[in-house]
């Protein structure tokens, strides 16, 4: 990534840049510049969201030319999705790595921070990010942030689940479905000073499957859509 200074806020943007249908259109177009990367026969982590649902209509529109092409889905939405639009979904393990994952993001930092999980998928999602050679985040330019900032998502064990958000602090419930893996989603609503001591605090709490902190590390590439066109950030994972 380009060595932005994180503290630097990303500028304002006006109201009719973050009315519903003008987001909607961002997410489409980031969404369908994303789409060009995947051709037939790769392996192909998709993400969870609205943003990742305009990927999937793009998707199924080659869904023929597609016909080699092994997916893997970060939820069930998103795998009942991609079946129905004639895109062939595997299991992780049957299909190992990947070469590339598509998926959107709540928020992304100057510094390349990511904060994922609005949908509470952010476990399967960072799965699979983490098993791809090339992780591409796709967002509507309203999603960048100066930094990351609260609410950061959390996966927790149903056992002991209220002494596991008092060892975080800060930390509720989520009135939201539990995860396809049986556990509860939360959030942290706490101050967010530094990024990684956070994510290794949360990853060290007992009871915590995982958070939605994603390192900048694990991003290859983030394509952002907003009033300027489509622009692609390299993150801070090289590019083979
Ligand atoms: C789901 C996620 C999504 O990628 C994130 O919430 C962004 O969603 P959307 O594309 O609907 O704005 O992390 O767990």
């Amino acid at each position: 990534m380009a060595p932005d200074r994180a503290s630097e806020a990303p500028p304002p943007l006006s109201d009719n840049e973050t009315d519903e249908a003008t987001v909607g259109r961002y997410k489409l177009a980031a969404a369908r510049a994303a789409a060009e990367l995947v051709q037939d026969g790769m392996r192909v982590g998709l993400g969870t969201g609205s943003t990742v649902a305009y990927l999937l209509a793009a998707l199924g529109e080659r869904a023929d030319e597609l016909g080699r092409a092994r997916c893997v889905a970060t939820s069930p939405a998103t795998a009942q999705i991609a079946r129905e639009l004639g895109l062939h979904v595997h299991g992780l393990d049957e299909v190992g790595e990947l070469d590339i994952a598509i998926d959107g993001a709540d928020q992304v930092a100057r510094d390349g921070w990511l904060v994922k999980g609005g949908g509470g998928a952010h476990t399967r999602e960072k799965i699979v990010a983490a098993a791809a050679e090339r992780f591409v985040v796709i967002v509507s330019a309203e999603k960048l942030r100066a930094r990351v900032g609260p609410p950061v998502p959390l996966e927790v064990l149903r056992f002991g689940v209220q002494r596991t958000l008092l060892a975080i602090g800060d930390a509720q419930l989520r009135a939201a479905h539990a995860s396809p893996d049986g556990n509860l989603i939360a959030d942290y609503t706490g101050p967010v000073q530094d990024a990684r001591r956070l994510a290794e605090r949360l990853s060290a709490t007992p009871g915590v499957v995982e958070h939605g902190l994603f390192a900048p590390e694990m991003v290859s590439e983030i394509v952002v859509a907003g009033a300027d066109g489509v622009r692609r950030r390299a993150g801070g994972k090289p590019t083979a």
